[in-house]
């Protein structure tokens, strides 16, 4: 198959292309490197630098890549502390980039789309774990709000025109990194998630990490998160690929490992497995936070035949090891 892949050489792009092209596919990669990495691009991949926003970019890409058989759509900013903070950028740049996207796509008759949603579109949950069929109407911060948004849009044009198939792809968080260590979570400033700034804090390029509040109701008072392997979420898009490849219609999917960790539990289980300090201090909670947030990833397992591989231990080892092979 021939696969388009916008956002590319971002994070948890780089490492799909890797897996697509590990499973025989032909990869074209479009991205404006904003937050990722031209090293991060798989060699065998084709890639194109240029801004999803501007559609003459993207259209000449379809008009030079004929026979693209599918869209996986990772491209746009992903901070929840930043999008509160500039709210009117996170708007422009991941609406207004699916928004042309799917416009050209339409032009090109190309209908199959993998989109890159997030947990936060459940924002505050009614209970744990999370299942798809929950409320997906408030998020807690504009970022949020911009996947809710995007997925509204998809399940509008999906009704409008029934050819389409859609894989709304709702990522809890991912960390680690390939084994290889050749590609890894590399944010261009000060990191905005927490497994790149502990990695930061270890290899002493920064002094102790913050603990958004310890006030919340969880375990220890610190942020619950489902936090999955990269490379199990990399997987989880090649069986996504092939659903929308196989059959006709929108569906969402949560991709986590339906365990929960809680902020200094991450942090214990790193200095455990990595045998290194992470000074840390607990300041006040970040704008836009929940307390809890892990998956119910059955729907997943019964639908797209995907589950989790790596475990914690795994997850913390390979972050670490992909920025000490940078070091
Ligand atoms: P990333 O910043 O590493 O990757 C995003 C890529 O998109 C970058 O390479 C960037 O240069 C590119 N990009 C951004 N805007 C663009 C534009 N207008 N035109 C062309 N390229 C553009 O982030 P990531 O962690 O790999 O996230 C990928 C996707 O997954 C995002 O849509 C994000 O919202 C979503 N997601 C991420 C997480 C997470 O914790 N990392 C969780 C849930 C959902
Ligand atoms: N945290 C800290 N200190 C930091 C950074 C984070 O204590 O320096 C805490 C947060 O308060 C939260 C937890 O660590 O409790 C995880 O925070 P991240 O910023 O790593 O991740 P988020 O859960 O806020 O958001 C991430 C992605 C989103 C995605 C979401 C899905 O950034 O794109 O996971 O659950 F939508």
């Amino acid at each position: 198959m021939k696969i388009l892949v916008l956002g590319g050489a971002g994070y948890i792009g780089s490492h799909t292309v890797y897996r697509l092209i590990e499973s025989g596919n032909e990869v074209v990669v479009f991205d404006n490197l904003e937050t990722g990495h031209i090293e991060a691009v798989h060699p065998k991949a084709k890639f194109y630098k240029g801004d999803l926003r501007n559609r003459s970019e993207i259209d000449s890409v379809f008009d030079k890549e004929k026979g693209i058989d599918a869209v996986i759509h990772f491209a746009g900013y992903k901070a929840v502390g930043e999008s509160v903070k500039k709210p009117l950028m996170y708007y422009r740049n991941n609406i207004d980039s699916t928004l042309t996207l799917c416009e050209v796509m339409n032009e090109h008759n190309v209908k199959n789309i993998v989109f890159s949603s997030s947990a936060t579109v459940y924002g505050t949950p009614k209970s744990l774990p999370i299942k798809e069929n929950f409320d997906v109407t408030h998020a807690t911060n504009p970022y949020g709000e911009t996947k809710i948004m995007i997925e509204r849009i998809l399940n509008d044009l999906y009704v409008s025109d029934n050819t389409w198939n859609i894989a709304l792809l709702r990522y809890f968080n991912p960390i680690g990194a390939h084994k290889s260590g050749l590609i890894g979570e590399n944010p261009n400033d000060i990191p905005n998630n927490l497994m790149p700034y502990i990695v930061k804090v270890a290899n002493k390029e920064l002094k102790e990490l913050s603990v958004f509040g310890n006030d919340y109701d969880t375990i220890d008072g610190t942020g619950v998160r489902d936090y999955i392997h990269v490379v199990d979420l990399a997987k989880g898009h090649i069986k996504a690929l092939n659903w929308v490849l196989n059959n006709n219609g929108i569906d969402a999917f949560n991709l986590g490992t339906g365990n929960g960790y809680s902020v200094l539990e991450l942090v214990e289980a790193f200095k455990k497995f990595n045998n290194i300090d992470v000074p840390y201090k607990i300041v006040g909670r970040r704008d836009g936070d929940i307390a809890s947030c892990y998956a119910d990833a059955s729907k997943a397992k019964d639908i797209l035949d995907w589950s989790c591989t790596y475990n914690i231990e795994d997850m913390v080892k390979d972050s670490y090891n992909y920025v000490k092979g940078n070091k």
